[in-house]
């Protein structure tokens, strides 16, 4: 094991499958990202709640979007299906074959290119960026956050989704985890093939860094407030129909919001 880094509140050892950044791009993972989360009624959901909240939070008349660190494709797919053409950046090579194939046909554009490139890569400015789930693979979420900012047109509008760590508290004494909840020790380490964040986010955070980038949060929502609580490990199909009206109906409202397993925020540019 190599001489450790420190990035946050988490300990990085140098042989970490860490970027130059010290970020985890998902080399190595898109199986297990596909299996364990879109292939789950999580996934499902999480997509399912998208689909409600993402028509709800944002104009959309068909505007260019960028997709940042689009994974797998899906929010990609989303949007090119209304009608937007989509430029998809992706850092991993394997998640970005893997889009590539599923969005075959579809007007996708693919950048093999970390969010810290795109001022030179793709610099728009553009009317409509998306980065969900990126923000805790990041060393430095603040300083993205600058860096998308600075992408957007005026008048632009960003979808932004972050792992809530709050949630990831609450999580943790509901499964057991009572001496990690009491040392607040949530971060992953984003080593070997682990899927726990290293930068999980609150609210303040967003709410400041936002403020300091001049950036108006429009909409926020929490997605999976329920979910991540059940009791029942395996939900039934008439359970799971259920749950997705208690989520829908919820998902923007005090104070279940502020427990989603992530929140989904629209950050405005303003002219
Ligand atoms: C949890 S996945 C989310 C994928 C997709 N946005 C979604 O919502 O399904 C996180 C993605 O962020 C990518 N990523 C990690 N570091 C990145 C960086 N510095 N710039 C852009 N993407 C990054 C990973 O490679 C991975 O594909």
């Amino acid at each position: 094991m190599g001489t450790p880094l420190t990035s946050g509140s988490a300990t990085l050892p140098s042989d970490a499958p860490l970027s130059a950044d010290g970020d985890r791009h998902f080399e190595g993972l898109a199986e297990k990202f596909s299996a364990g989360l879109y292939g789950s009624p999580r996934g499902a959901l999480r997509l399912a709640l998208l689909d409600h909240c993402l028509p709800r939070q944002l104009e959309l008349g068909g505007q260019p979007l960028l997709d940042v660190g689009g994974g797998l494709g899906q929010m990609a797919a989303w949007f090119a299906a209304r009608g937007h053409d989509v430029t998809l950046a992706e850092p991993a090579e394997e998640m970005l074959a893997r889009a590539r194939q599923a969005l075959a046909g579809q007007s996708v554009r693919f950048l093999r290119e970390p969010l810290q490139r795109l001022p030179e890569a793709a610099p728009g400015p553009w009317p409509l960026i998306v980065c969900h789930a990126v923000f805790e693979w990041l060393a430095d979420p603040e300083a993205a956050l600058a860096t998308l900012a600075g992408l957007l047109a005026p008048g632009g509008q960003l979808s932004l989704m972050v792992f809530n760590r709050d949630a990831l508290r609450f999580s943790n004494v509901v499964k057991g985890n009572l001496e990690k909840a009491l040392a607040d020790r949530l971060e992953g380490t984003g080593r070997r093939q682990r899927l726990t964040p290293i930068s999980p986010l609150t609210h303040d955070q967003i709410a400041t860094w936002a403020e300091a980038r001049g950036l108006e949060i429009t909409a926020v929502a929490g997605i999976r407030v329920f979910q991540d609580y059940l009791r029942e490990r395996h939900p039934d199909e008439a359970q799971l129909k259920q749950l997705l009206a208690l989520e829908r109906r919820y998902c923007d409202v005090e104070p279940h919001w502020r427990l989603g397993r992530y929140l989904l925020y629209t950050l405005h540019k303003p002219e």
